[in-house]
């Protein structure tokens, strides 16, 4: 009512409310290669697309003469009273859309008290992230590494930094096909941002140590770096603590982009490896970019704690499934088993609104927090939070619905 009040008063907001005039004000205020990273999809950007158009197939039907003068957006998850079913996605190489990445989204948005989940591929170390963010609840996303110590320590420092759970992204082993990106040229992994949660880590900064010791005879020649690529490592040996900072011509910024792309994930990754987790930590293990029904009901069998029924924002398989016409049938199978997340192609309220009558427990947003960082900073990110909140309490109180749960229940639309 906030927002609605001051609008009345002629206020033009800093961070455009409709979702296309975010995306075009995010646009103009990157740079081609950042804007091609953070909006991009794979491929022809099919599933990008077909992820957002899916929303149009499940219409709501409004309920009338309840009294919803009171609502309650709050939920329960894995023994927490969260604010409301939302929570925010992980997302790495922040740093492409404002200087302070991390940090300033964490102080942004902790007043909002809704999860903030912190990505592998984070532009600070975890740790930093974890003590900016005071008590909103966080979560760690791990890209599992092809070096077991490297995971073991992870997943340390993330129980250390009060990480509620850990949710394990199985879509992303090895990047997809970003045809925006390939065609400037820029891989953002292969540079600086996004690896400074790796450098900030004794047992990867060990790795690097012995590569520079040891350096392998290249099977190719070197290319000369281009000056966004100079610029980048420089970026990155910021990160280093001691010497290495003092020593900017050193080997190490390039030993360290090597051996990120040696240890970044694990193709090889089977359910077989599951297990191994579970033994690893009491952190409620959640399984991210499940697609298909076997596969939730796999995740179930094995002792998982929940799922996100996500494809990365079509960013990884072009042609895939729209991630909210696979819902319904993972929640066919795994419904009432574990908590089912779900992401990719949110960007209203309305939409938080329709993957939660469909039966999502909760669901994650990417994108659009992202564009209202680059544009109006921690606070830009925290509006568009808060209007996604205004709206679904809005849709709610328009369609005879008081509480998250009864989104659910009263969704049997009679033409369905
Ligand atoms: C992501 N995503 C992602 N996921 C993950 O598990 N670890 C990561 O480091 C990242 N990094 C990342 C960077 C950028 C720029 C984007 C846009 C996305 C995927 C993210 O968590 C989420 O699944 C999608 O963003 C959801 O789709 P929408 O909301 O962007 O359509």
């Amino acid at each position: 009512s906030r927002i609605y009040r001051e609008g009345l008063f002629g206020r033009r907001p800093r961070v455009p409310v409709e979702p296309r005039a975010l995306e075009q004000a995010a646009r103009r205020r990157l740079s081609p290669r950042a804007w091609a990273y953070l909006a991009g999809g794979a491929g022809q950007q099919r599933t990008d697309a077909a992820n957002r158009a899916a929303f149009d197939d499940f219409p709501i039907v409004p309920r009338m003469l309840v009294d919803v003068s009171t609502r309650d957006l709050s939920v329960e998850l894995f023994g927490r009273t969260l604010p409301a079913p939302l929570l925010f996605a992980p997302v790495g190489a922040l740093e492409l859309a404002h200087p302070r990445a991390d940090l300033e989204l964490a102080e942004g948005v902790r007043e909002l008290g809704l999860p903030v989940v912190i990505s592998t591929q984070g532009s600070a170390p975890l740790e930093d992230t974890a003590a900016a963010l005071g008590d909103c609840p966080r979560w760690f996303q791990l890209y599992w590494s092809s070096n077991d110590d490297l995971v073991d320590s992870l997943v340390r420092r993330a129980e250390a930094a009060g990480c509620d759970a850990l949710m394990v992204t199985l879509d992303t082993h090895t990047l997809g096909w970003r045809t925006l990106d390939l065609d400037l040229g820029s891989l953002p992994f292969t540079r600086a941002e996004g690896i400074a949660q790796y450098v900030s880590d004794p047992v990867f900064r060990r790795l690097v140590e012995e590569r520079v010791a040891h350096p392998a005879t290249p099977a190719e020649p070197t290319p000369r770096p281009t000056r966004a690529a100079v610029a980048a490592a420089l970026s990155m040996a910021r990160h280093w603590p001691g010497p290495v900072r003092a020593n900017l011509r050193s080997p190490l910024p390039r030993a360290a982009v090597e051996t990120f792309l040696d240890v970044f994930s694990r193709p090889s990754l089977t359910w077989e490896h599951l297990g191994r987790l579970r033994e690893l930590t009491r952190m409620p293990l959640v399984l991210k970019g499940i697609q298909h029904p076997e596969d939730a009901r796999r995740a179930v069998d094995l002792g998982m704690d929940g799922i996100v029924v996500s494809n990365h924002g079509g960013r990884q398989v072009d042609g895939a499934i729209a991630s909210l016409r696979a819902l319904p049938a993972v929640l066919g199978q795994v419904a009432g088993a574990v908590p089912v997340l779900f992401d990719s192609g949110i960007r209203s309220g309305a939409d938080v609104y329709k993957a939660l009558a469909l039966g999502a427990d909760a669901v994650l947003i990417g994108r659009p927090w992202v564009f209202g960082l680059a544009v109006g900073g921690g606070s830009g990110a925290r509006a568009v939070m808060e209007y996604l909140l205004a709206e679904l309490d809005l849709t709610m109180a328009l369609t005879g619905v008081r509480a998250i749960a009864e989104i659910r229940s009263g969704s049997e639309s009679p033409s369905s």
